[in-house]
Formats: structure tokens, sequence, C-alpha cells
């Protein structure tokens, strides 16, 4: 018995599709659906933002699962619960002194707040603010890109967030999930996985979802 929440990432599917594309990762069980916004500054790419916010939550009464990897994102996390977000996380490595001001905003907006910590950066930088949020993304990848691979290292934070916090409603882990990596992160504790390439790019994405909430 697994009560696993699947966030596949649409960075990885066909966006000429966008809509049909969302509808067939739902309609094989996923849960949420998980958005990457890059601005070219904080990571070296550029993908999508507020637009398409608004128009999958047109679509959709799934989850949307925003995933900031923006600089200064106080600026913009209003405009992206206007457009429609349940869930916004942004990047420790980003919000910088703003950070308590970053989780207050989605807070007093009745939205999850999410807080997310690259590969690199210490743990000891999130735990005084992981009381505060709904979710913590630990990135098993350098953000940026889909497609690479899983870091074990980076994952060996989610045991450590969940024995600081157990009752953090959710640990969510983003980049490299495949069934292999998702088992190691389940056992230490995430119950959110991200996936892009290994659900978009399969086959069959119904048993693609299937093996991330199974094993
Ligand atoms: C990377 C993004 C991820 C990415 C995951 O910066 O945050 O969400 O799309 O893709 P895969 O699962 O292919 O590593
Ligand atoms: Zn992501």
């Amino acid at each position: 018995m697994s009560d696993v929440i699947i966030s596949p990432s649409i960075l990885s599917c066909d966006f000429a599709n966008l809509e049909s594309e969302v509808l067939s990762v739902m309609g094989a069980g996923a849960k949420w659906i998980h958005i990457d916004v890059m601005d070219g500054h904080f990571v070296p790419n550029i993908t999508v933002g507020i637009p398409v916010v608004k128009s999958l939550r047109k679509v959709t009464n799934s989850i949307l699962d925003v995933h900031l990897m923006i600089e200064n994102p106080e600026k913009y996390i209003e405009s992206f619960i206007q457009a429609g977000a349940d869930m916004i996380t942004f990047h420790i490595e980003a919000s910088k002194d703003k950070t308590l001001k970053c989780i207050k905003m989605i807070k007093d907006m009745d939205k999850m707040a999410g807080i997310s910590i690259k590969p690199k950066t210490p743990i000891d930088d999130i735990y005084q603010f992981i009381e505060l949020v709904d979710m913590v993304l630990v990135m098993t990848v350098e953000p940026g890109f889909s497609g690479q691979i899983f870091m074990p290292k980076a994952a060996q934070k989610i045991s450590k967030i969940k024995n600081y916090c157990p009752n953090l409603k959710y640990i969510q882990v983003d980049g490299g999930i495949n069934d292999k990596t998702a088992k190691i992160c389940k056992q230490m504790g995430a119950n959110c996985l991200v996936a892009g390439n290994y659900i978009f790019k399969s086959n069959n994405r119904k048993t693609a979802i299937e093996s991330l909430i199974r094993v």
C-alpha cells in the first residue's frame, strides 16, 4: 500500500498538444501536474510561465504544482496564484532574505507553499522554514533540464528532512525519477514524485505511473 502522489513534469511533454498530454497522464493515474517555470537566470534555460498555468487551469481540476526556478520569486508569486496555481514551490537559493515573505504571500492567498533545495545547497539552509511550508522539494538533478541522471547523494536529504519534521505534509523529489530511483526516494520518506521523461517518453504512461506508485 502506498499513497505516493505522482506529479508528471510537462517539461517532457509535447507542447503542441498540451491539453491532451495533461489529460492523458491524469487518466493514467497522476494526481498532480508539475509545471517547471524557468527564467534563463536562476537556471540556464527558459520554459513556460503565467499564461500556461492559466490555460491549464481551464482544462483540469487537478492540483497545479508550480515549480519556480526563477530569480526574485516574490515578484511573480501572486500572478501565478491568480492564474490558478494550487502549489507554489520556490527555491531557497533564489528567495534569499525574502524567504519568509514568499511563504507568507502564498499562505495568505490560501495556497500550498513549497520550498526547494538544489543538490549542492546545504540542508541546514532550510531547517528554519520547514515547519512553515506544506512541502519540501528535494532536487536530485541540477535544475534546468529534464532527462538528467539522478544524484543519489542529493536524495539523502529526504531522510534528513523526514527525521527533522515527521509531520511535514509532502516531501517531493524531482530529477531523474524512474522505477528504481523512486523506490530509493520512497524508502527515505518521499511521498510525492515528479517525473518527466520516465512518464512522457514511455510507451505506456499508465504502466509507467503505476510502476512509480507500486515500488
Ligand atoms: C528540472 C525540472 C524537473 C524535470 C524532471 O529542472 O525541475 O521537473 O522536468 O525531468 P526528469 O524526470 O526527466 O528528470
Ligand atoms: Zn521541477
